[in-house]
């Protein structure tokens, strides 16, 4: 049966690394993959043409998709819109509240080839293999109520960090489940010192862990783990936390393998569909220059492949291309070093796809 590809390029980077990712996923068309894949747009890019950040005509095809592939949305263009429903960000979080797509999967993998372009020393992330599991629908990013309003003569900003036993269960069994098939090893992030809903969080998570008796389970409060992250990455296997927590210290993880530019995620709902889109934003600074990595975003492509369209071989020959590109010297500038060739977005691409052929 053919299944169906929606392809939201964005804004920013977002329509030149989706650009590349579109390339590779042509030459898996060629090579067999029976899909269907069609554009539409999200983002500042859709509010421009259609006054909204996610139109009904997008969120439609969203729905009738198997799988999407985002680049980035946002954008100082729109961030002075006062309506914060008109926001480019508010088209992705309405894609993952309407799909349901709770599960983030971020996975932090260090290529050998990049451990010295690494903000730490190599040793520290040599063999890096993280997966951080960051819930997405939920927590102070959807809560109620929320707001700014004035009281007592002046004006308060506020949100609602709430998760209920099932959200938290839901996310729980998807952890434990990708520990399993893992290294074994859970730690469950919190801050369960201070917050009430990171204490049920804690609860939640311990009594789930009878039933994955063969998984590792442990705690750790939030700003450890930025601390761990950095301190010793290795220590760590799954991890599993809240929207925001999962948000922040993926960007974090982001660092330990060598750029944002190279952390691919999956955004998955409980029907198995799912959203694909590099970790990083629209990066603005570097948008329309053709320098931008466009490796998270084909490494997006291969989770694709491998979490909804069951294809692990064409998951694993993106994969493979991506590792000997790196092994041929190739570098974008943000992951680029002395001895290595500095290429463009474009040229990146090009390398990849004739790597994947080449296999
Ligand atoms: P960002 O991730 O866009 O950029 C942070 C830094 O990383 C910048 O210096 C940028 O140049 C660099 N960078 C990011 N991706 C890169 C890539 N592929 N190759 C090379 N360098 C890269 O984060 P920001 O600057 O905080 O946000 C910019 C905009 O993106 C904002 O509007 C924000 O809301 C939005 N954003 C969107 C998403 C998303 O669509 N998923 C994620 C994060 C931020
Ligand atoms: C991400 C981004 C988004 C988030 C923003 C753009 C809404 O930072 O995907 O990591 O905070 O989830
Ligand atoms: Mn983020």
């Amino acid at each position: 049966m053919t299944r169906k590809i929606l392809v939201l390029p964005g804004d920013g980077i977002g329509p030149e690394i989706t650009a590349q990712a579109s390339r590779i996923l042509a030459a898996c068309q060629a090579h067999g993959l029976d899909v269907e894949v069609e554009e539409a747009l999200v983002g500042g890019a859709a509010y421009d043409e259609h006054g909204e950040p996610l139109p009904a005509v997008t969120l439609d095809k969203a729905r009738a998709a198997d799988a999407i592939l985002l680049g980035a949305v946002g954008g100082p263009k729109w961030d002075k819109l006062e309506d914060l429903a008109k926001r480019p960000e508010k088209g992705l979080l309405g894609l993952r509240k309407n799909l349901g797509l709770f599960a983030n999967l971020r996975p932090a993998i260090t290529y050998p080839q990049l451990a010295s372009a690494s903000s730490l020393k190599p040793e520290l992330v040599a063999g890096l293999d993280i997966m951080i599991v960051r819930e997405l629908t939920g927590g102070i990013y959807f809560g109620q109520p929320r707001g700014i309003e004035v009281r007592d003569g002046q004006r308060v900003g506020f949100n609602t960090y709430v998760y209920s036993e099932s959200e938290i269960e839901r996310i729980g069994r998807v952890a434990f489940e990708l520990a399993q098939k893992r290294g074994k090893r859970l730690c469950s992030v919190d801050k369960a010192n201070v917050l009430e809903v990171t204490i049920l969080w804690r609860e939640v998570m311990e009594h789930l862990a009878p039933e994955y008796p063969d998984v590792e389970l442990s705690h750790m409060y939030v700003d450890n783990a930025a601390m761990q992250l950095v301190r010793a990455p290795k220590q760590f296997d799954v991890m599993v936390t809240g929207n925001m927590f999962g948000d922040i210290l993926s960007d974090a993880a982001a660092m330990l393998t060598g750029s944002i530019g190279m952390l691919p995620s999956a955004s998955l709902n409980e029907s198995g569909q799912g959203m694909y889109e590099p970790c990083h934003g629209s990066a603005p600074d570097i948008a329309g220059k053709n320098v931008a990595n466009p490796l998270a975003t084909i490494l997006s492509v291969a989770m694709m492949l491998r979490y909804t369209l069951g294809e692990p071989t064409l998951a694993q020959r993106i994969e493979d291309a991506v590792g000997k590109v790196l092994d041929d010297g190739l570098r974008t500038a943000d992951i680029s070093s002395e001895g290595m060739r500095t290429v463009s977005t474009s040229d990146m691409g090009d390398a990849v796809l004739a790597a994947f052929e080449a296999a």
